[in-house]
């Protein structure tokens, strides 16, 4: 079955793609972002078919999500015995074994040496709920959170504010939550302070926290957390310096700052290890996940210091959080994870993705930058290196033609490439893809390049 794929049988969209397209716009509110017309039927593996009939291959994964493939057998097979027993009854009032035995296993996983979690449906839920038991464990005392530029943490009020990776995200919707502060971000390739690169750059960050905002904005004892993805996704695929996360958490733990680390994108094996914080060695006070966790079902979890997760009776809660169904989806993915070796399977085919990639660089000069960890990989694309102007169009090109040659692929940030696909990849259809995006990249070098 892989041999054929990619398969484009009539280019997309078809006509009943475009026939869904049409009643989507017309019942559907029209805020998405979506790339280019794909309409999906069907997925399996690393292989997307659409309505009309054509296949391709996956670096999407659902957005982070179906690390473990679309519908892997176990997942399907413990969801199905899960429907059998019961769908739903809420944690908010209720209990059942499922939960104890899934947050053991999250807290197992996790880079926390002892802790206890707290369930929900989403990524951006995750982050509403470690806002409020960071804020809540310090009874209200310590107002402020910093959060960083370039950050994506979800579209609700609490995650949009501590969020700056795109100004539309915010625009029309304010005001927003108080107590937000925004440090900049080390990107090493667009580091915030000139001229600085690598471990100086993170070194800059952390001193502009220390000696501005911590001593000329806010004193250290009003601020309850630090939130940060440690590699930023929707906002380019960033990956910091390597002092700077270890450095980070110093300066917390000399102000007893908490650390809320973001792994709703990185985490479940993505980057290489099972979550990405482990690249440095670093342990949060709180853990915000989902995207992966359920295997394609909603479910998200905070994973906490057991001290810190003490939010009291009734303060927090919501109705569908710990779903059972998403709970045994959640148990499968897990499964898979080990007996698979996943975390070491993305980095060996990273290091490999990103050999290719960067290879590609003399060949193509809209390649702007290469980065990333395990099959979490940005290529980002500018109109010449030495201005490093995005470029923005050209990226909606490079999408648009690879799907229409059969490779599933969006964008992040200004004009980066998102390579994140399922970490189950066949090599033989990881190899493909890559040759699809390198022959798409070549052509649109030549089609924008003027100099
Ligand atoms: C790092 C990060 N945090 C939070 C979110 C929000 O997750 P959700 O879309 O499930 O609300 C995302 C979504 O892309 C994300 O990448």
């Amino acid at each position: 079955m892989t041999s054929r794929v990619p398969e484009i049988v009539v280019e997309p969209p078809g006509p009943r793609a475009r026939e869904i397209i049409a009643a989507d716009e017309n019942v559907i509110m029209q805020s998405f972002t979506r790339w280019y017309p794909l309409v999906i039927k069907r997925g399996y593996g690393s292989v997307v078919e659409d309505v009309d009939g054509n296949k391709y291959i996956d670096f999407n994964s659902g957005i982070a999500v179906l690390n473990i493939g679309h519908n892997h057998p176990k997942v399907v097979e413990r969801v199905k015995s899960q429907l059998e027993k019961f769908i739903h009854y809420s944690l908010t009032d209720f209990y059942y074994e499922e939960a104890v035995r899934a947050a053991k296993t999250l807290v197992d996983v996790s880079p926390l040496d002892d802790g206890k979690a707290f369930f929900t449906n989403s990524g951006t839920e995750s982050i509403e709920a470690s806002i409020k038991i960071a804020r809540g464990f310090f009874k209200g005392t310590r107002p402020y959170i910093i959060s960083f530029l370039g950050a994506f943490h979800g579209r609700t009020y609490a995650s949009m504010s501590v969020s700056a990776s795109k100004p539309v995200h915010r625009a029309r919707f304010h005001p927003l939550l108080p107590g937000i502060i925004h440090a900049p971000y080390p990107n090493p390739y667009r580091c915030p302070f000139p001229k600085l690169e690598g471990d100086e750059c993170g070194d800059a960050v952390i001193s502009y926290i220390e000696d501005w905002l911590l001593s000329k904005l806010v004193d250290p004892s009003e601020v309850a957390a630090f939130i940060l993805e440690p590699i930023q996704g929707e906002g380019g695929y960033v990956v910091p310096p390597d002092g700077f996360l270890p450095k980070l958490e110093k300066l917390a733990k000399r102000h007893d700052i908490l650390m809320i680390v973001d792994e709703v994108q990185t985490g479940f094996a993505r980057t290489g290890r099972m979550f990405a914080v482990e690249h440095w060695g670093v342990s949060p006070d709180l853990l915000a996940v989902a995207k992966a966790m359920g295997g394609g079902l909603p479910l998200g979890a905070v994973i906490g210091r057991r001290d810190v997760m003490s939010l009291p009776r009734g303060s927090h809660a919501n109705t569908f959080g710990g779903n059972p169904v998403s709970l045994a989806a959640f148990s499968a993915v897990i499964e898979i994870i080990k007996e698979e070796r996943l975390w070491e399977r993305a980095e060996r085919l990273g290091e490999k993705t990103m050999r290719f990639l960067r290879d590609l660089y003399s060949e193509v000069s809209l390649i702007g930058d290469v980065r990333g960890k395990g099959l979490m990989i940005g290529v980002e694309l500018v109109k010449d290196r030495r201005s490093k102007d995005p470029a923005i169009k050209e990226l909606a090109w490079v999408l648009e033609r690879s799907f229409k040659r059969g490779l599933l692929v969006i964008g992040a940030g200004a004009s980066t490439v998102r390579i994140a696909p399922p970490l189950v990849i066949e090599e033989e259809l990881l190899d493909k893809g890559l040759n699809i995006l390198a022959d798409v990249l070549k052509e649109a070098s030549r089609r924008f390049t003027t100099s």
